[in-house]
């Protein structure tokens, strides 16, 4: 049974592929851009850009099981090639912004709607992971912190629960390779609901000195965000921060203790595991 992981430099993504290795499986990394991709020996490796449908068929050739990265651009040929090629089970790395009350009309979160619903309307079974944000989107602080630069932003009493890319990837692990999550939609978060103040302090704590925390208004972060990110990307993403920071404590899903028998990663683990990233000159 061959097992195509999508998105195979992502964070979550490579998690899955070292995981269903390990464990023996048949996998297939596949990238957007698999030049210089480097994998563990014996997992083959296949090109699939997600908004490029000539790529698909060679990927999903000999697939039983895909783990998807959304990308709405091309979906429909996608789930046309995975139901030819005789693949069986889709698991999906969506995101908890579905469940927003007007996530039709979100940019971010319709990105990954707009996938669970090409899914659904498919004769492929689905399990729908649901995460919230990932302990990962620290590392937008990273060249800040290891420059000894304030953070800047305009919501720092926002809270998530962030959620460790690896417990993602041992959830998806599980709907990959057994039953039990067949058709399950979950919402997966982390430990704990944590203001991005909090992670700054745990993340200053790691690495034994201070990050200074600049609350900006949210035109002064609009303007900077607009520098990397598309406008109506900025203006979803600030609204979400604005949001989180009215809510006050983000719900706390159970999802990974239910489902692997232990808690989910604290970000502090996270933190540890990933502060070379915040050190000067990484
Ligand atoms: N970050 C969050 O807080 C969060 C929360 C909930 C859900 N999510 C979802 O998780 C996904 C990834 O999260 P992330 O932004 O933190 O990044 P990430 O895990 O680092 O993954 C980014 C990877 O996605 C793959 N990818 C992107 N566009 C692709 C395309 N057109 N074709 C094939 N592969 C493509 C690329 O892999 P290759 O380079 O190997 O092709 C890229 O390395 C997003 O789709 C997002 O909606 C994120």
């Amino acid at each position: 049974m061959k097992i195509l992981v999508t998105g195979a430099r992502g964070k979550v993504g490579r998690a899955v592929i070292d995981r269903l290795h390990a464990a023996g499986h048949t996998v297939r990394a596949a990238s957007a851009a698999p030049a210089g991709l480097t994998v563990p020996a014996g997992v083959e490796v296949a090109e699939l850009a997600l908004d490029r449908p000539e790529t698909f068929a060679a990927a999903l050739d000999g697939v039983r099981q895909v783990f998807l990265y959304p990308e709405p651009a091309g979906i429909h040929e996608l789930v046309a090639a995975a139901e030819a090629a005789g693949v069986e089970h889709v698991v999906l790395l969506s995101s908890s912004s579905v469940l927003g009350e007007d996530a039709a009309n979100d940019p971010l979160a319709r990105h990954s709607l707009l996938v669970e619903q090409a899914l659904a309307a498919s004769a492929l079974t689905c399990t729908l992971l649901r995460p919230d944000a990932f302990a990962s989107n620290a590392l937008g602080w990273a060249r800040f912190i290891g420059g000894s630069m304030p953070v800047r932003l305009a919501y720092p009493d926002a809270q998530t629960a962030p959620i460790h890319p690896e417990d993602i990837a041992d959830i998806a692990v599980a709907a990959l390779t057994g039953r039990g999550l067949t058709g399950k939609s979950l919402t997966l978060t982390g430990a704990e609901s944590l203001s991005f103040r909090e992670q700054l302090a745990v993340l200053a704590d790691t690495l034994g000195r201070e990050i200074p925390v600049e609350h900006i208004t949210r035109a002064e972060a609009e303007q900077e965000m607009r520098r990397h990110l598309p406008a109506p990307m900025v203006t979803s993403l600030l609204d979400l921060w604005e949001a989180a920071d009215r809510h006050g404590p983000a719900a706390v899903a159970d999802t990974t203790e239910t489902l692997l028998g232990r808690p989910a990663r604290p970000f502090r683990q996270w933190a540890r595991e990933n502060a070379a990233a915040f050190t000067a000159g990484h």
